[in-house]
C-alpha cells in the first residue's frame, strides 16, 4: 500500500518535510491554460467538513511544465500529475507532453468548473492514445452508476482508478442566510466523506478489479484499513494534512502491525456471505 496526498492539499515545493513522509505526491490539477479560480472567499468550515471552491487554480500547463515539474523532480519522490481540461484533446494533449513520472490522474471529477467535460470514458481513450504513462481515472461518487463509469473507463483503457473526489455543498451565514463562498456552492470534503468512500471504492473494485487509490475523510490508520478492506490497493490523504501535516507518518505508525495483504478486499468476501 503506498501513501500519496490527494490532489490539491499539498504544496510539495512549499512543505517539502510533509512530501517526504509519503511514497508519492500528487500535483494539483493542470489544466492547459493557467486559471486564476473562483473569487474568495472560496473556503469554509463546516460542522460536517470543509467545503471548497477553488476551481483549479493553477499555473497552466507551459509554466507547470517549465517551472514547477523540474523543481518536483528535485524532491526525487514518484510524481503523480493530476491533469484536467474542458474536452479530451485538452487532457490528451497535457499527457501526451508528460515523461518521466510515476502515473498520471485524470481529474474527471471536479465540481467547481462550470464547463460539462466530455464523457468520461472518451476522455480516457483519447489520452490512452496519447501516453503509455500508467493512468488512473479519478471519478465522482456523485455519478448514479458508479460502478458502470468505472468500467467504461477501464474498457477505454485506464490502468487505475481514484476515489473519490469531493461532493458538492453549500454553507451559509447563520444570519443572513447567504451563502458562505463566493461561488454559492462547492466541494465537501473531510470525514463525512468516508462512508461515501468505503462505498465507491468498494462499488469500482468489485466492478473492474482496477487498482484503487481510496481517498476521502482518511485521517486514522483504521480509516486506511477500512479502504483496503473494500479494495483500495493504495491510500490518499486530503483533507486531513491542512490540520495535521504530519499525518502520513502519524497514519503509517497506526498501521504498523496490520498486515494490509490480509486485510485486502475482505469486505467483499464479508458481503457475499451475506448476499
Ligand atoms: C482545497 C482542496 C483542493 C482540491 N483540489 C483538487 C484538485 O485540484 N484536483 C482534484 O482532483 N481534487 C482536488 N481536491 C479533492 C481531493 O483531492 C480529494 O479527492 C477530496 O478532498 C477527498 O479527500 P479528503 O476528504 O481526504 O480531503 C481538492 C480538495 C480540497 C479540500
Amino acid at each position: 500500500m503506498r501513501l500519496l496526498n490527494a490532489s490539491g492539499c499539498l504544496d510539495a515545493l512549499t512543505a517539502p518535510e510533509v512530501a517526504r513522509q509519503l511514497d508519492g505526491f500528487v500535483t494539483k490539477t493542470i489544466t492547459p491554460l493557467p486559471r486564476e479560480g473562483n473569487a474568495p472567499p472560496r473556503i469554509a468550515e463546516t460542522a460536517h467538513g470543509m467545503l471548497n471552491a477553488i476551481g483549479l487554480a493553477n499555473p497552466g500547463r507551459e509554466r507547470f511544465l517549465a517551472e514547477t515539474l523540474p523543481r518536483l523532480h528535485e524532491l526525487k519522490l514518484p510524481l503523480w500529475i493530476s491533469v484536467g481540461g474542458f474536452c479530451a484533446a485538452d487532457y490528451a494533449e497535457t499527457c501526451a507532453a508528460l515523461a518521466g513520472v510515476e502515473a498520471i490522474e485524470l481529474n474527471l471529477s471536479c465540481p467547481n468548473v462550470d464547463e460539462a467535460a466530455d464523457s468520461a470514458a472518451e476522455i480516457v481513450a483519447a489520452c490512452r492514445r496519447a501516453t503509455t504513462l500508467p493512468l488512473y481515472a479519478k471519478l465522482s461518487a456523485a455519478h448514479p452508476d458508479l460502478g458502470e463509469v468505472a468500467r467504461a473507463v477501464a474498457a477505454a483503457g485506464a490502468d487505475g482508478l481514484s476515489l473519490i473526489n469531493t461532493l458538492r455543498g453549500m454553507a451559509l451565514h447563520p444570519r443572513t442566510l447567504e451563502p458562505v463562498l463566493a461561488r454559492g456552492q462547492g466541494g465537501l470534503s473531510g470525514p463525512s466523506l468516508k462512508p461515501v468512500a468505503l462505498a465507491a471504492v468498494h462499488t469500482c473494485y468489485a466492478a473492474t478489479k482496477l487498482p484503487v487509490v481510496g481517498m476521502g475523510g482518511v485521517v486514522t490508520g483504521q480509516d486506511v484499513v477500512e479502504l483496503v478492506a473494500c479494495g483500495a490497493r493504495d491510500v490518499a490523504l486530503g483533507t486531513v494534512l491542512f490540520s495535521d501535516p504530519d499525518a502520513p507518518s502519524r497514519v503509517r505508525a497506526e498501521i504498523a502491525s496490520v498486515d494490509l495483504d490480509e486485510v485486502f478486499g475482505t469486505a467483499h468476501e464479508a458481503s457475499e456471505v451475506l448476499a
